[in-house]
Order: C-alpha cells, then sequence, then structure tokens
C-alpha cells in the first residue's frame, strides 16, 4: 500500500556538528567537481583525496562512472546484475536524459550532504551539466537541518578541444560519427547542454595548470576558508 510522507517523522541524533568537528579536526565539506567528460574532474579528485588523507583528513571521492555501477547504476546493469524486471531497470536505473541527470545528481546531492555531515571532506566528481540542478545540490547543503553544511563548486574549465583530444574512452569519437550519421548520441558538449558556472566558488583551468598545481590551489582555498 502507499506510505504517505506524513507517516513518516525526522529524527535529530545527540552528537552534535561541533563534536564531530572535534574529533576528526575538521569541519566537513562538499567539493563539488563539475566540468565535462575528459576535463580532468576525476583526477584532480583523486590526487586532491590522496595529498587529504596524507596530511590526515578523512576524505572521500564519489566518481560519476563508479556511482554508476552501483547507487545510479543503468537500467542494462539493474538488469544484469541485480536480476531486476525490464519494467523495474527503467523505473530505477539511470541515463543521460536530463531528467536521469537531474536524478542522478539530486542523489548525489543528497548522499554528498551526508559524507559531508559525518566531518568528512566528499569529492564529487560528476558532469552535472545542468546549472539548476547543481544548485539544487547547494541547497540540499546549506538547507541541512542540523545547519548549513559548506558546498565548494569547483569549475574544472578544460576547452573541449582539449578534452576530445584527450578522449580516454572514446566516447567523442563516438558521438561525432553518431551525430555524422543523423543519429546523435545526446553526449555533453557535443550533441547534449554544457551549462558552465556562474559563480563556481573556485575555476581551474586544467589546460594551463599540471595536476599538482590545480591540488595546491584547491588545497590553498581550503586553507583560506579554514576548512582543513
Ligand atoms: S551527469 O551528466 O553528471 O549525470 O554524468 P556523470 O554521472 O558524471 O557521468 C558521466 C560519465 O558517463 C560517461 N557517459 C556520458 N557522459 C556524457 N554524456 C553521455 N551521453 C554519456 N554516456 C556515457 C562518460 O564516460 C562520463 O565520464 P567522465 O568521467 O565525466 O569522463
Amino acid at each position: 500500500s502507499d506510505i504517505k510522507s506524513t507517516q513518516i517523522t525526522w529524527h535529530s541524533g545527540t552528537v552534535t556538528r561541533e563534536e564531530r568537528a572535534k574529533l576528526l579536526k575538521q569541519t566537513g565539506a562538499t567539493l563539488w567537481f563539475t566540468g565535462l567528460s575528459g576535463s580532468g574532474k576525476s583526477t584532480i579528485a583523486v590526487a586532491l583525496e590522496q595529498v587529504l588523507i596524507q596530511r590526515g583528513h578523512p576524505a572521500y571521492v564519489l566518481d560519476g562512472d563508479n556511482i554508476r555501477f552501483g547507487l545510479n547504476a543503468g537500467p542494462k546493469i539493474l538488469m544484469d546484475t541485480r536480476k531486476y524486471s525490464e519494467t523495474s531497470a527503467k523505473r530505477f536505473g539511470l541515463a543521460f536524459s536530463a531528467e536521469d541527470r537531474e536524478e542522478n545528481i539530486r542523489r548525489i546531492g543528497e548522499v554528498s550532504k551526508l559524507f559531508a555531515d559525518s566531518g568528512l571532506i566528499c569529492l564529487t566528481s560528476f558532469i552535472s551539466p545542468y546549472r539548476k540542478d547543481r544548485d539544487a545540490a547547494r541547497a540540499i547543503h546549506e538547507q541541512n537541518k542540523s545547519g548549513a553544511i559548506p558546498f565548494i563548486e569547483i569549475f574544472v574549465d578544460t576547452p573541449i578541444g582539449t578534452c576530445e583530444q584527450r578522449d580516454p574512452k572514446g566516447l567523442y569519437k563516438q558521438a561525432r560519427e553518431a551525430v555524422a550519421a543523423g543519429k546523435g548520441m545526446g553526449f555533453t558538449g557535443v550533441d547534449d547542454p554544457y551549462e558552465a558556472p556562474l559563480k563556481p566558488e573556485l575555476t581551474i583551468d586544467n589546460s594551463k595548470l599540471t595536476i599538482e598545481e590545480s591540488v595546491a590551489a584547491i588545497l590553498n582555498f581550503l586553507q583560506d576558508r579554514k576548512l582543513i
């Protein structure tokens, strides 16, 4: 039967965020990386996570490709590995339509907020092409019931030409071929939109900076904000 949301009650814990911060010696935060496929989001996030851990800061990366194998698996993966019926797989699996990307980002917005609320520095690496979806993820953090959680939007601003030259998974090539064949693929930057952030907390020009320099820039920012 239908469970109405009015039958659900919010329970607050008794451990405060201050107590968690004291234990972990840091305030939790979400570092939200956004940028085109092949822009270097994941490479920077993974390198930064490594440095943070080495310096004693609990941190954890949520990565688009990886999350799309599990929590946000697509219909095919759900049918193959979890034996969902076709109807359920289509209903719960996420692909790359605007609606599915919105749901992908909504779930990650919620999950990253939980990680950050627990005191970790959560690094998320998703294209997150729509401004309104990134703003919604930000709102989830800022309107958190037990107090606002820092949300740092980091735009990995790599020109599409560079991303396409790298093409680590051959997806740009596939997308161009699909467009040339008149089919299209809905690939971000080729035949699907990417809305660049208007006021990100940080912009990383990945075509000019090395990975080490990008990581250093973000570490500086975190120190200035007293997040580490
Ligand atoms: S989104 O838009 O934020 O929901 O996308 P995300 O979860 O980050 O997944 C992006 C990765 O999926 C692969 N891929 C596609 N990207 C964009 N458009 C289409 N149609 C598509 N199909 C598959 C691609 O490898 C992306 O990986 P990254 O790591 O970003 O290069």
